[in-house]
């Protein structure tokens, strides 16, 4: 028997873990005990996403968010080390690049219980954004690094963790699995779409804060939508910065964030996506659409090797130019294979069963 002890806290997360959940339920020797942080707390952010990915309700909620990057980890440190103490599992999950990743990998190093770190070993080689500490951190004491792309086992071995006691697997990516998953349950959302339209969501702090960034972004934006219908799921930490900052918004169609199965439906459907977020880079190479990414660099390089994924930081004309030249972005470019095609629960959840 396995015990494993998963911890999510984002967005991401949840959606992450609806794949690698139902891959554990077909498995009598594993039990899964799931700890939410609280990190995202509102309905939209976090209980539309267990629902949809039927993800088993968490045993344990912290409930530590919208706080300071410093008492968010700290409290979260202390809270996950009082559950692993009490459920003893052979093995900490964690995903991703955030504080509730670094988190619980850090109880996992003082307990000396073993780590699984799936989308281990991206980098964007940008030290000042929060996730790119949160991932080198958590890679650094993980028993087991699940990696989505082979850039992510190189950028390992140019930090030298072959020499280091840990596993370096090629898993795929989990969002592949999630998202071939879901398309069948998709549905369109309550909001008005127009036969073609652009799904933009804006959300990492690089933009949020800094106000120059922000409002190029929207200006941009702004002037995208006299030619194109731009739909805006808007993440709660953008909407108070821009409630704050007063950020023109009109002749945007600006909505509240939406449950994953309606994000598939908005992906599916539009024209093109523009956006900051590392999730949705992928998923639209998994729609077969372009992705203008608003961030001066991205950790899915491949994507921007393909010619798929156009970078345009956050400067008008780039992201002018990026929207000129989407339009002539090949389909055939979206037949690769770079993610692993929808495998990735499966080889992590073998890994981890035969793992001694
Ligand atoms: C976090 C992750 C980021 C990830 C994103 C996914 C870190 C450092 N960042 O960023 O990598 O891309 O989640 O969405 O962990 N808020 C609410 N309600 C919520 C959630 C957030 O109002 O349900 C507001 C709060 O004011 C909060 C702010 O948004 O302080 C920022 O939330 P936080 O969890 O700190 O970071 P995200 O920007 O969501
Ligand atoms: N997403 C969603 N509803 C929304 C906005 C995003 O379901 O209103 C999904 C999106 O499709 C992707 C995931 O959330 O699967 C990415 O989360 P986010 O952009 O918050 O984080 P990141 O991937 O940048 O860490």
């Amino acid at each position: 028997m396995i015990k494993i002890l998963t911890i999510l806290g984002a967005r991401p997360q949840f959606i992450k873990a609806g794949s690698v959940s139902r891959e554990i339920a077909k498995f009598n020797e594993i039990e899964e005990v799931i700890v939410h942080t609280g990190q995202h707390y509102d309905p939209n952010m976090s209980d539309v996403f267990f629902e949809q990915m039927k993800i088993p309700k968490p045993h344990y909620f912290l409930g530590i968010g919208g706080k300071s990057h410093g008492a968010m980890t700290g409290q979260m440190i202390e809270k996950i080390e009082e559950v692993a103490l009490k459920e003893k599992p052979d093995w900490i999950m964690v995903y991703g690049d955030t504080n509730s990743t670094l988190a619980g990998a850090i109880v996992s190093s003082k307990l000396h219980i073993k780590l699984a770190h799936i989308e281990a070993g991206l980098r964007s080689f940008n030290v000042k954004m929060p996730e790119e500490i949160n991932r080198i951190l958590t890679d650094r004491v993980s028993t087991i690094l699940f990696c989505p792309t082979q850039t992510a086992i190189e950028n390992l071995k140019h930090e030298g963790f072959e020499n280091f006691d840990c596993k370096i697997i090629k898993s795929g990516d989990v969002m592949e699995d999630g998202a071939i998953f879901y398309k069948e349950l998709a549905h369109q959302p309550q909001c008005r779409t127009e036969e073609n339209f652009i799904l933009c969501t804006i959300h990492r702090a690089e933009n949020t804060d800094n106000v120059d960034r922000l409002t190029n972004i929207f200006a941009s934006l702004r002037e995208i939508a006299e030619e194109t219908q731009v739909i805006l799921p808007l993440h709660p930490r953008t909407k108070k910065i821009l409630e704050k900052y007063g950020l023109k918004t009109e002749g945007l169609s600006i909505i509240d964030p939406v449950g994953y199965l309606e994000m598939v439906w908005l992906i599916d459907h539009c024209s093109l996506v523009m956006t900051d977020s590392g999730g949705l880079q992928k998923e639209a190479y998994f729609f077969e659409k372009p992705c203008i990414t608003l961030r001066d660099e991205t950790e899915w390089v491949e994507l921007v090797e393909c010619g798929g994924n156009l970078l345009a930081g956050a400067e008008q004309e780039k992201i002018s130019n990026a929207y000129r030249d989407h339009k002539t972005v090949d389909k055939n470019i979206f037949r690769s294979n770079l993610y692993g095609r929808g495998r990735a629960s499966e080889t992590i959840i073998k890994e981890l069963l035969n793992y001694s």
